[in-house]
């Protein structure tokens, strides 16, 4: 029976029988895509769990949603949209492809009249942005433009305005461009933002700082209306959801400071995951196998979260790009008719960078009493020219940790034991450059998808985060029907 009665009842094999039981089940549960090796034997998933879910995916009919998807359908129904970032790597609906070329065309002309100086000496450049208009462009740039740029380029989200001062000290308010990233040209933050960056440009003697502005939206008239030239607007559609945005006029800082040769390398490496999530068989494609053992440990062993460990510095901004991109997708209660899901959706989603967090929360993950799937990435070429010592203790360590989650160790002492048998899933990418970049981060795009369609459930609109911001300008007005802690709170802080 193809339901999640059958994902329940699936027993708990241990891991280190599972591998003495099976010759064959590190071939059977691991892939190479697009530079990446994948790497799920560790983790609880059978040959039984794996027909389940297949069954499963059938009945959900995740492949006729999949090309729902590709084709520009409206799987988006609460917001009635298609979802199209896909297409922005060439994929899906030939219309969307042909729209996302044109903006990128437009995108990179831009760009190389930036480099002619068409706006005069420009060195920095500075993205106001936040949430998917902030975390993706900062994950490429933080992780693909660590050798010197062209320009400085600084990410600033939070409306605390000790992120904009840092900036600021560093930066010359003549030799800076304003990009102003906000899909729906009307975030909090990121006006109050911007209007800051023009008022500092202005104090500082810029005569026209409007004609340093740049807009990356889907709204350009709001930016027209709000003062930026129309030569300047970068527009991208209403289907490129904000958390899937960075292929599109939003990854513009990565573009100019990385160059356009590997903005579309970055494209084209995320096209190749696309294709082979299109293409492949469910038991060896990647996103779905992925979203299979997430599955199970929410469905079978109630995991609560899911944690992902960046064992290499150049993407410590990865697990925070994550937190968006699974729990604003898939952190939902309803399903697409509107009806309670009645079951566990996305896992809370957590990490750090290795070897760091093991001096910080890997004690938990080998001791605790929560189950915490966890995922190793790692890089075989090394980012850094020291000696190879340090490159080969990291990837030895990231190797290590999984080993000792599965293994454990029993001696007399209880406080000295580990319990063993704590899945963990591996990620190996051959180097950290944009074609695999791009492709690792639509794997992880993918694999969301296929979470929400098993669970029936929207995984591109996110209303969840509008209570929050309706009441937060409610008290910006002075106004809100406010409980009496909060109340308080407002007083305490203002009179
Ligand atoms: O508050 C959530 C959110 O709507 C995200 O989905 C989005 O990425 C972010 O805010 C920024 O929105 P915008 O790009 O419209 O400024």
């Amino acid at each position: 029976m193809a339901d999640w009665t059958t994902i329940e009842a699936l027993p708990s094999p241990k891991l280190l029988d599972l591998f003495a039981n099976d010759p064959d089940r590190l071939d059977r549960f691991s892939l190479d895509v697009a530079g990446i090796h994948f790497d799920w034997s560790k983790t609880h998933l059978t040959p039984d769990a794996l027909s389940a879910f297949e069954a499963l995916a059938k009945a959900k009919d995740l492949a006729g949603r999949r090309e729902a998807m590709f084709a520009g359908e409206h799987v988006n129904v609460t917001e009635d949209r298609p979802v199209e970032h896909t297409a922005e790597r060439g994929e899906g609906n030939a219309e969307s492809v042909a729209r996302a070329g044109a903006y990128h065309a437009r995108m990179r002309a831009l760009i190389d009249a930036i480099e002619a100086d068409a706006l005069g000496p420009i060195r920095h450049v500075l993205h106001v942005g936040i949430g998917g208009s902030a975390l993706g462009p900062d994950l490429l740039v933080d992780a693909l433009g660590r050798e010197e740029t062209r320009y400085d380029v600084a990410i600033v989200s939070n409306i605390d305005g000790v992120a904009l001062e840092e900036v600021f000290k560093r930066f010359d308010p003549g030799a800076t461009l304003l990009v102003v990233a906000s899909k729906t040209f009307t975030t909090t933050e990121t006006m109050t933002n911007a209007e800051s960056v023009l008022s500092w440009m202005k104090e500082h003697g810029v005569e026209d700082p409007y004609g340093r502005v740049v807009a990356l939206t889907a709204s350009p008239d709001k930016a027209v209306e709000w003062g930026v030239d129309e030569t300047r607007v970068l527009p991208f559609s209403e289907g490129v959801g904000g958390r899937y945005s960075l292929w599109s006029s939003i990854g513009f800082p990565a573009a100019i400071a990385l160059g356009w040769d590997q903005f579309s390398e970055l494209l084209e490496g995320a096209a190749e995951m696309d294709r082979h999530f299109r293409l492949s068989a469910l038991h060896e494609n990647a996103p779905a196998l992925a979203a299979f053992a997430d599955l199970y440990y929410t469905q079978n062993r109630h995991a609560e979260t899911r944690a992902t460990f960046a064992y290499d510095e150049r993407l410590r901004l990865l697990p925070s790009y994550l937190q968006q991109l699974e729990m604003e997708s898939n952190g939902k209660g309803v399903t697409i008719d509107g009806q309670p899901v009645g079951r566990p959706t996305a896992p809370i989603t957590w990490g750090g960078v290795g070897t760091d967090a093991q001096h910080a929360v890997f004690q938990l993950l080998h001791q605790g009493t929560h189950l915490v799937p966890v995922e190793f990435v790692a890089v075989i070429e090394a980012g850094d020219t020291l000696a190879p010592d340090h490159h080969r203790a990291l990837l030895n360590n990231a190797f290590a940790q999984g080993a000792a989650l599965m293994k454990g160790k029993q001696v007399d002492d209880p406080a000295r034991s580990y319990s063993g048998d704590r899945p963990s899933s591996t990620l190996l990418l051959d180097v950290l450059d944009a074609r695999t970049l791009g492709a690792l981060i639509a794997f992880y795009e993918h694999r969301v998808f296929v979470s929400g369609v098993l669970l029936g459930i929207n995984s591109f609109d996110q209303f969840g985060v509008e209570l929050g911001k309706e009441m937060a300008k409610a008290a910006e007005k002075g106004g809100g029907d406010f409980d009496p802690s909060t109340t308080d709170l407002i007083k305490r802080a203002f009179g």
